[in-house]
């Protein structure tokens, strides 16, 4: 990040105060606050974040006008179409893309950590059958800094090392048991032979009775899937990630989480929302009433797969996704599935509709996620956690960026207090209501 030449003045109760600017390597200048306070006695507000940078980050970078999201520099079709989810990985969490060398190195470095702790598997008998697998993931995965005591040091680059390999390795093998937990089937350890969504798949779908053999349209298929999902500068469970670890909290504690916001309909756990919209609307004929659902302000209801903080054009993420969803689909002979002929058929309505043109509402990643997820047979309570392992080593890059950066402090937003002001205490016999 270069100083700019430019500055900002701020004017206020008959006084100016200069704020300097930064330029960015790409994306708008930003106007430097962090003096403000001790300067003029006053603060932003900004609910929400919508206009404040509360990071500088070399890692990801959206161009919501354009469409664009770029990983390291990479635009996300290229990736999507040449690389594959581990060397994304590697190129998230050290910058450059691998040589042929180290990215045998590193797949060895992860494969070598797929197992969990064995005593993890009494962990997981603790939860009831029927918890939602990410309720499990929360728990498991904060509960990682319970097993794991020799890569808690933050202050140590090394140990930091350690957690985020750990972290992307058995992610994976913690979402498929709490999958197998939920439906009553024996844990299948990992097989390190495997890629990594090709492991996963077989750790979701074997059994210990019968041989399973992965495809691999469908491993490819994930392992796009993975690498759609693998970053997204500073969204929600991203900025939670952060914040969490601003305090030196353990990065295994951090992701925990990340994960318990990435839960949220209005985040991640958008895709399981969705499909269960499109399940709800059924039939082509009913979608004019969930669009008109969709904007009357008296209703709750949002068209979920819809609409995106940052992306103002499209989601270059959703186009990938509506790709794979026909390879799919055909892959698996699922000729004329409904809620994909209903989802083509609502985007193609809301992509028309002057209240979603005005408000620059697109479908997003999530809107065609769940339909693929469900014709590899996961159930719908799967697709988040299944982003989760993916968005696994965006939040461990992050929060690495975050551990060295010089100018990081503990993360302490200022309020616009509304409440009572002092006032006295009264005794109880002396109240009146
Ligand atoms: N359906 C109908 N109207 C919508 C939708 C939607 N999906 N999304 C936004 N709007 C409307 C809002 O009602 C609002 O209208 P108003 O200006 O008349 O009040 C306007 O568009 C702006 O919406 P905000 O909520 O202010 O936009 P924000 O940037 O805060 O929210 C969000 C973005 C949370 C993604 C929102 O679009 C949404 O709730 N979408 C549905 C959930 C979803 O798909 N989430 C996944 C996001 S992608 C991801 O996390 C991987």
């Amino acid at each position: 990040m270069a100083e700019s030449t430019k500055s900002a003045t701020l004017t206020f109760d008959g006084k100016s105060i200069d704020l300097p600017m930064m330029s960015p390597t790409a994306g708008p200048d930003v106007i430097d606050i962090r003096k403000l306070y001790a300067q003029g006695n006053v603060f932003t507000y900004d609910p929400g974040f919508t206009s404040t940078a509360a990071t500088d980050s070399a890692i990801t970078f959206i161009d919501g006008d354009k469409g664009e999201l770029l990983y390291r520099g990479y635009p996300i079709e290229q990736l999507a179409d040449k690389s594959h989810f581990l060397e994304v990985c590697y190129l998230l969490l050290y910058g450059e893309l691998p040589t042929a060398v180290e990215m045998v190195d590193f797949e060895a470095r992860v494969t070598k950590h797929t197992m969990v702790h064995e005593q993890m598997h009494y962990f997981f008998r603790g939860f009831r059958r029927d918890s939602h697998p990410m309720a499990t993931l929360v728990g498991v995965v904060g509960a990682m800094s319970a097993f794991y005591h020799d890569s808690l040091d933050i202050s140590d680059q090394w140990q930091r090392e350690v957690a985020a390999i750990r972290m992307i390795a058995k992610l994976p093998t913690i979402a498929a048991m709490a999958y197998k937990y939920s439906v009553g089937q024996p844990f299948v350890y990992p097989r390190n032979g495997l890629d990594y969504a090709s492991n996963f798949l077989h750790m979701c779908f074997a059994v210990p009775c019968e041989d399973y053999q992965v495809s691999p349209t469908l491993a490819k298929a994930l392992d796009r899937i993975m690498m759609l999902h693998a970053d997204h500068e500073q969204n929600a469970s991203t900025s939670t990630v952060r914040l969490a670890g601003s305090s030196g909290a353990n990065p295994f504690a951090c992701i925990a989480a990340g994960i318990a916001c990435l839960w949220g309909p209005a985040h991640g756990g958008a895709n399981q929302a969705c499909l269960e919209m499109l399940r709800e609307i059924g039939s082509l004929d009913r979608i004019p009433e969930f669009i008109a659902r969709a904007k009357d302000k008296n209703d709750p209801f949002r068209l979920m797969g819809f609409g995106h903080r940052v992306y103002r054009n499209f989601d270059p993420r959703a186009k990938v996704m509506k790709e794979s969803a026909d390879e799919v689909l055909d892959l698996m002979g699922i000729h004329n599935n409904p809620l994909l002929q209903i989802a083509k058929e609502l985007e193609k309505i809301a992509l028309e509709d002057p209240y979603f043109i005005e408000k620059k509402l697109y479908p997003n990643v999530d809107f065609y996620s769940g339909i693929i997820l469900e014709a590899m047979g996961f159930p719908t309570s799967m697709f988040t956690p299944i982003f989760a392992l993916s968005r696994t080593v965006g939040w461990i890059s992050q929060w690495k960026e975050m551990i060295t950066d010089p100018n990081q402090k503990i993360g302490r937003p200022r309020q616009l207090y509304i409440g009572k002001t002092t006032r006295n205490y009264v005794d109880v016999a002396d109240r009146v209501k």
